[in-house]
């Protein structure tokens, strides 16, 4: 089993998956909301509708190099809906905020984890995701989906679930299922990508002729 979450901030592509009941939520970090133009101001107002629109999650990612600051800005965005839920960057300040958040009752996402031990501290402290990257561990010249693989090893009976990002493409999606991954994360595209068969095309088509066939008035008999 794997939950499909869509990792964009444009509000069209995203929209169109959350109405087609395509992906479970969506994921967002400032880079994406960034790259999709978003106004800060304009932001509650977007996740509210995504969340109209029946994303059970949504997961908005506090900043800051400081605790203060990340406690302050996740508490801001959790502010938007009870459906938000908080993404802290796995650095060591970071894992500190994750846990004083859990303590309160968040579901939090430890997100651009790289590491193995990390996913265990994150499994100790009961976060409820992590996100380790597949794509950008390859860029790095490590094997990402060997990496993931050991993690969801490591997590298994655990509370804390992997949502697999840096998702590039649905073989991966694929070869991450088989690995025991059970939520990932992916660009709009790759998510289209992973409905795509020219096979499934031609037989459809071939449905759509024989309909055709049926539904035409039959010559009557001489
Ligand atoms: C998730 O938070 C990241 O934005 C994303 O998965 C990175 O994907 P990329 O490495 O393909 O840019």
């Amino acid at each position: 089993m794997m939950r499909c979450f869509v990792d964009s901030a444009d509000d069209a592509a995203v929209g169109a998956l959350l109405r087609e009941r395509l992906v479970h939520g969506v994921t967002t970090n400032p880079t994406i909301l960034a790259a999709a133009g978003l106004e800060w101001s304009a932001l509650p107002r977007i996740v509210r509708g995504w969340i109209e629109l029946g994303a059970s999650e949504v997961f908005l990612q506090t900043w800051g190099s400081e605790r203060a600051a990340m406690l302050e800005h996740a508490e801001a965005l959790r502010a938007i809906a009870p459906e938000v839920a908080i993404k802290v960057p796995a650095t060591e300040v970071g894992f500190g905020v994750a846990a004083t958040l859990v303590e309160r009752g968040e579901t939090v996402l430890l997100t651009a984890v790289y590491e193995a031990p990390q996913a265990l501290v994150a499994a100790s402290i009961g976060v409820r995701y992590i996100a380790p990257y597949v794509g950008r561990l390859d860029d790095a010249g490590r094997d990402g989906l060997q990496e993931v693989a050991t993690m969801a090893e490591l997590l298994r009976g655990s509370g804390t679930e992997i949502l697999a990002a840096s998702v590039r493409s649905p073989q991966v999606m694929v070869a991450l299922a088989e690995r025991g991954v059970t939520a990932c994360t992916a660009r709009p595209e790759v998510l289209r990508a992973a409905l795509a068969s020219a096979d499934a095309d031609a037989a459809a088509r071939g449905f759509e002729a024989a309909m055709d066939g049926l539904l035409r008035p039959a010559a009557p008999d001489r």
